[in-house]
């Protein structure tokens, strides 16, 4: 375990939220779900998103909303497949790298009541997990120790030493060492359950896009783009100018694209991107973020989020094709996949258009991609597709074994 890296949901497991009655999925660092129109593509991202407001114990409705869950009655929250469900917690829970984080939600169902978390102790556990590590004489057995917990779990003890060494009681000294380690483990818990805290389900908006007078309730990037223009002029006020330099390199996927500066006008306060469209004559040729095609605002929305030191470790996309052609399409998956890796972002995507499976290799373990069902049950459901079990042998893309049903998926009702 690299203590002071901890960046994988490996595991999430959700019970009783809505459609998904109970499911348990592996994820990796680059995720894509398809699935029918109401298969719980959605649901299931709203479900870690009510996990990540319980591990940064914001479970108000407004901070739920702003990461992109769709907040009805509580009794509708839990799955409505059978009576009994509407009292039961939702249960939901996260191997992050090796450790869990668990949460049991319940609601009294009253108008205006606050979902609660009874199952505090869990994450606590964890910090008290990697204190015991810490100060534990022993080495992991498993793991290669890391460097940096060595040097921590050295000045951790010497400074347990010169706590032993002050003046006081044995009872006051046991006091203190125990005060000691329980904000260690405090800090701890909140250090790993940071990238898992901050997850939102993004869904940029044209609108949003195209307007930058209003920033997000969410900082950097609000979940419909909001936040887009402020973001950009933090890139540019970079010394090292790798962010802007980057952003500009790929946003030549579009092609009238030639360069972008940004103008911000004290005076009249007008927030502005002059974008550089190569086939506009000379004198004109500077058109800004109002007249530009949506595509490009989604592309620009997109490689910003990726590319962002400020934006969340774990997010998902959903409807990810919005305003796209396919081509593109494809192409985005591919470059998304790559500044999640070079950024060490975690991403879900969920999609509808085919060509974002070409986008990904499934010889790649971190790369997976999900087809989500509702079963007999109308329950939430998934299958991993893997080229083992599906797919062997074929040379056809993976676009066309969707279009085709090999992969499942299609809606059978036409
Ligand atoms: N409390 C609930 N219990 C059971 N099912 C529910 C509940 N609330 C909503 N649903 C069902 O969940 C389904 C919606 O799932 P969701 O919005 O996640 O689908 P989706 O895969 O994202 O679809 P789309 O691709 O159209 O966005 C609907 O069919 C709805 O009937
Ligand atoms: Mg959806």
């Amino acid at each position: 375990m690299v203590l002071l890296d901890i960046t994988m949901i490996e595991k999430v497991s959700i019970k009783n939220y809505k459609s998904v009655q109970d499911i348990e999925i592996e994820l990796g660092r680059f995720n894509v779900f398809i699935g029918e129109n109401g298969c719980g593509k959605s649901n299931i991202l709203e479900a870690i998103t009510l996990g990540a407001a319980s591990a940064s114990d914001k479970l108000d409705s407004e901070f739920l909303f702003n990461r992109g869950i769709r907040v009805t009655e509580p009794r509708f929250m839990r799955s409505a497949f059978q009576k009994k469900n509407v009292l039961n917690p939702i249960k939901l829970s996260f191997s992050i790298d090796e450790l869990d984080y668990s949460c049991e939600l319940t609601n009294d169902n009253k108008p205006y009541s606050k979902w609660i978390n009874k199952s505090n102790s869990n994450s606590e556990v964890i910090g008290k997990e990697i204190v015991d590590l810490l100060f534990s004489k022993k080495r992991s057995k498993s793991k290669e120790i890391d460097p940096e917990l060595s040097e921590l779990r050295n000045s951790f003890n010497s400074l347990l030493s010169t706590l032993d060494k002050l003046s006081g009681t044995k009872e006051e000294k046991e006091n203190l060492r125990g005060k000691f380690k329980s904000g260690i483990s405090s800090s701890i818990e909140k250090q790993i359950l940071n990238p898992l805290s901050n997850f939102v389900i993004y869904s940029p908006e044209e609108s949003s896009l195209r307007s930058f007078e209003k920033d997000g309730q969410i900082e950097p990037l609000g979940r419909r783009g909001e936040g887009l223009f402020k973001l950009l002029k933090t890139f540019v006020k970079e010394r090292s100018n790798k962010k802007i330099k980057l952003l500009k390199e790929h946003l030549r996927l579009i092609d009238w694209f030639v360069d972008f500066e940004i103008s911000d006008n004290k005076l009249t306060e007008e927030k502005n991107l002059n974008l550089k469209d190569r086939f506009l004559a000379k004198e004109l040729d500077f058109i800004d973020q109002r007249s530009t095609n949506e595509g490009f605002l989604f592309l620009l929305f997109y490689i910003a989020l990726l590319i962002s030191d400020e934006t969340p470790d774990f997010f998902a996309i959903d409807n990810i094709e919005n305003g796209l052609n396919p081509k593109l399409c494809e192409r985005l998956t591919k470059l998304l996949n790559q500044l999640s890796e070079q950024n060490e972002k975690q991403v879900i995507l969920a999609t509808h258009n085919p060509s974002v499976l070409n986008g990904i290799d499934l010889k790649d373990p971190d790369q997976r991609l999900f087809m989500i069902f509702r079963n007999k049950l109308g329950h939430t459901k998934f299958r991993r597709i893997t080229l083992e079990n599906e797919i062997q042998g074929s040379d056809i893309r993976l676009s066309e074994a969707f279009l085709k049903g090999y992969i499942g998926g299609l809606s059978k009702a036409f």
